[in-house]
């Protein structure tokens, strides 16, 4: 291990500027920037001869600058893996493998690999090109984002509209992984003070209650009998939600919380509490940003937070607009969303007449076969993040092997 900690993050998009700036403002940590796509790297590295600013929206209304420079951003994995101690990746589901692949060569021992966000099935992937690697590493995956930011300039200026207070990580680690820094308090200590980070007892328990379960069923329900006729406005995604949607999500919910117990159940000495139905997890959240809090209709339908979020839509023809059914709440959220928690129920032997209804619906939409009948055995599901796609195919496996861990 170095000196001084060697931060890697992964990206170039809104939460790779945040975190690498906030990482380069701590004195003993080297904050790299490893960016594959396209021309990032080229075009972020020609704007590093000044400091990059990270401009935070305060509580108070105020907004405070801060100056700070990542030491390096490169596209080339041998530069700026080797030494680092803490790898995030912060991009799109989509893109992990990309980085996983690129990375895997490099990866010394004792690395802790961080999904910020991770979203359901980044363990299995991570693994999965890891190999045996993976016993000497740490994978923690964070279940969402720590801000709400947007990119103002690339490689310049990015804006952080608010942190989250709290933010559960689970930890995954290897059985041969040797660190010298406490992992919690050390992504603290990258992050900064907010928002506090929170242990979730173990990976499947994240990976069950992502937040990718949130966008598929309000689709679903939205859209399942649309006539086919262009709206002329873009309706309201969240505060839009009926019974009908709220039915959905909420089953949906059901679902993953049986799963945990079942899991809870079959498997000694794991504790699946953190799994919890999306309803307690909203009042949780957003207890201050929520007028009714009645139903789970209600509490999104009066969350302050999503005031003005709209559904995906597409302008066919000025102020014509038809649903976007390639946008990430369904080409991300099915594959690397609730199929990945359909494959653990199905380990788990649990019903899941939900989850099945939507996924067969928004699979005839991305034109894929994930389900067959109520069966995780279509021919795309190795293009998903189920545990299945990785011969993962009993549950005991979920926690065994590669999966093993230590406290
Ligand atoms: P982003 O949309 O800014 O990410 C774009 C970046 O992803 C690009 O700059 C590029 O580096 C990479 N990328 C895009 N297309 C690619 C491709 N075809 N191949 C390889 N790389 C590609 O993402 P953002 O906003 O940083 O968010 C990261 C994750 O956090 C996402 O999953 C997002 O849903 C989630 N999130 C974001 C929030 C926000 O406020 N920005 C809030 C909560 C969650």
């Amino acid at each position: 291990m170095s000196e001084k900690l060697v931060v890697l993050t992964c990206g170039g998009g809104n939460g790779a500027h945040c975190l690498a700036g906030l990482a380069a403002m701590r004195p003993d940590v080297e904050s790299r920037v490893l960016t594959l796509y396209s021309d990032e790297a080229e075009r972020w590295s020609a704007k590093l001869k000044s400091d990059m600013i990270i401009t935070v929206h305060q509580d108070d209304g105020a907004k405070k600058t801060m100056n700070t420079k990542p030491s390096i951003v490169t596209k080339d994995p041998k530069q700026a893996v080797p030494g680092a101690d803490y790898i995030f990746i912060v991009v799109p589901a989509f893109a992990h493998a990309q980085y996983f692949k690129a990375m895997a060569p490099y990866i010394g021992d004792n690395t802790v690999i961080v999904g910020l966000p991770g979203q359901a099935g980044f363990e299995f992937e991570c693994v999965h090109y890891l190999g045996d690697k993976a016993k000497t590493c740490t994978i923690v995956t964070f279940e969402s984002l720590p801000w709400a930011c947007r990119l103002i300039e690339f490689g310049k200026n990015v804006e952080i509209l608010g942190f989250k207070d709290t933010l559960g990580a689970s930890i995954l680690k290897g059985k041969q992984c040797n660190l010298a820094r406490p992992i919690v308090e050390t992504n603290q200590y990258i992050l900064g003070e907010k928002p506090k980070v929170r242990r979730v007892q173990n990976y499947i328990a994240i990976t069950l209650m992502a937040k990718s379960i949130v966008h598929p069923p309000i689709m679903y329900g939205k859209w399942s009998s649309w006539d086919g006729k262009p709206l002329t406005e873009k309706p309201l995604f969240y505060q839009g939600i009926d019974e009908r949607q709220a039915e959905l999500l909420s089953g949906v919910s059901d679902e993953c919380v049986a799963t945990a117990k079942a899991i809870e159940k079959k498997i000694g000495g794991l504790d699946m509490s953190d799994v919890i139905h999306v309803f307690d997890w909203y009042l949780n959240y957003y207890s201050d940003q929520i007028t009714d809090k009645s139903n789970l209709m209600m509490a999104m339908r009066t969350n302050k937070a999503y005031d003005g979020l709209v559904h995906p839509m597409k302008e066919i023809e000025p102020g014509k607009y038809v649903p976007d059914f390639t946008y990430r709440y369904m080409a991300e959220d099915v594959p690397d969303g609730i199929v990945p928690m359909k494959g653990i129920a199905e380990l788990a032997g649990v019903p899941t007449p939900y989850l099945d209804e939507v996924i067969t619906w928004c699979q005839g939409k991305l034109n894929k076969e994930y389900l067959v009948g109520n069966k995780l055995t279509g021919k795309d599901v190795n293009e998903t993040r189920a545990p299945q796609r990785y011969g993962l195919n009993k549950l005991e496996d979920l926690f065994q092997g590669n999966f093993e861990t230590t406290p």
